[in-house]
């Protein structure tokens, strides 16, 4: 007999390390992660992990053999700044590995006669607006608005959103009898912070590396102008939503991509609360003028009334609960130690 797990990949990020403590502590859970890296040793023993490459065949198919994959957590990707130094890499780990664990999600529906849960992180990246004043007139935008991402990243996301719905509703369309497929559920997140792991290879990197770099007394030059605005979520609250909608009623949804989020913030502003925090951040604004361009083209601000209409979501930290309550004391007490 196969096990059943829960299986999450890209399990040493920053969403992979919250998602696992968070999901480690349901009880009888049984969870396999993999990763190109070992997981910190603070997180050894909460799963099976699996230090290996996505994109080796043989390694999945070795995986499929042992475990019966219930859900699967596919957050492995590259991010956007270094979707843009390596394309064609992160094509292949963005694009190509999610169509392998689309195609062994819908087999293991066919072959167990019931759907495969698959929960995919979809992100701003996956709007494109062509100019500031676009940016300025369109300030909530919808799931179905500006579709057109200007990134490797963006332009991977929105299609393996695509790939994921196409599984789920037409694979094997032609069959005699349409076998049963998978449940593909997907959230756009915004910017995430995390207070306890700083991300790498982001655009929306500079609030988290603010906010890092002043609680350990560094300087940081932020490389967005400060009136350069998108919105955030704080790490808590992704993990949350990515457990509210594999839990959602199937019947409620409406849609198969949410996007979700809870604060909107120039880098002023973020700039503002991290000085009032810490009284000698030093943060000085030194554009880079390309990766802003990225995150002028993502929206100031997303509309998600559709999550909330459909499965209750609604964050738990706005932007005061989020930096007093979740960012502030656990980053001071982190670089305390
Ligand atoms: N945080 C991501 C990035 O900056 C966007 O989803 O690439």
């Amino acid at each position: 007999m196969r096990k059943k797990v829960i299986f999450i990949t890209g399990a040493s990020g920053e969403v992979g390390q919250a998602l696992l403590k968070e999901l480690a502590q349901e009880p009888g859970v049984q969870i396999l992660t993999i990763d190109l890296h070992p997981m910190p040793p603070e997180m050894h023993g909460l799963s099976t992990h699996v230090e290996g490459d996505l994109l080796n065949a043989r390694l999945l198919a070795r995986l499929v053999s042992e475990y019966e994959m219930d859900v699967i957590f596919h957050l492995a990707a590259l991010l956007s700044t270094r979707a843009e130094i390596q394309p064609e890499e992160a094509h292949q780990v963005n694009v190509e590995a999610t169509l392998q664990l689309l195609k062994i999600a819908a087999e293991e529906s066919q072959w167990r006669r019931r759907p495969v849960q698959f929960i995919f992180p979809s992100s701003i990246a996956a709007y494109g607006l062509p100019d500031r004043e676009t940016k300025n007139h369109f300030q909530r935008v919808r799931e179905f608005e500006w579709n057109q991402p200007r990134t490797m990243y963006g332009c991977n996301k929105l299609y393996c959103e695509m790939l994921g719905s196409y599984y789920s509703r037409y694979y094997r369309q032609l069959a005699a009898e349409q076998p049963p497929t998978i449940d593909f559920r997907s959230v756009r997140f915004p910017g995430l912070i995390s207070a306890f792991t700083v991300p790498s290879g982001g655009t929306s990197d500079y609030a988290p590396e603010m906010l890092h770099a002043a609680a350990q007394g560094k300087p940081y030059s932020c490389f967005v102008r400060e009136e350069a605005r998108i919105p955030f979520m704080v790490m808590p609250d992704a993990v949350r939503a990515l457990l509210m909608l594999a839990k959602a009623p199937r019947q409620h949804l409406t849609r198969q991509v949410y996007n979700v989020t809870s604060f909107s913030l120039s880098a002023a502003q973020i700039r503002d609360r991290v000085c009032a925090a810490f009284s000698g951040a030093q943060i000085r604004f030194e554009p880079d003028h390309k990766r802003e361009a990225i995150v002028d083209s993502w929206p100031a601000d997303i509309d998600d009334s559709a999550a909330r209409m459909d499965w209750e979501w609604a964050p738990a930290y706005d932007v005061e609960r989020a930096f007093s309550e979740y960012l502030i004391p656990n980053i001071k007490q982190r670089y305390a130690r």
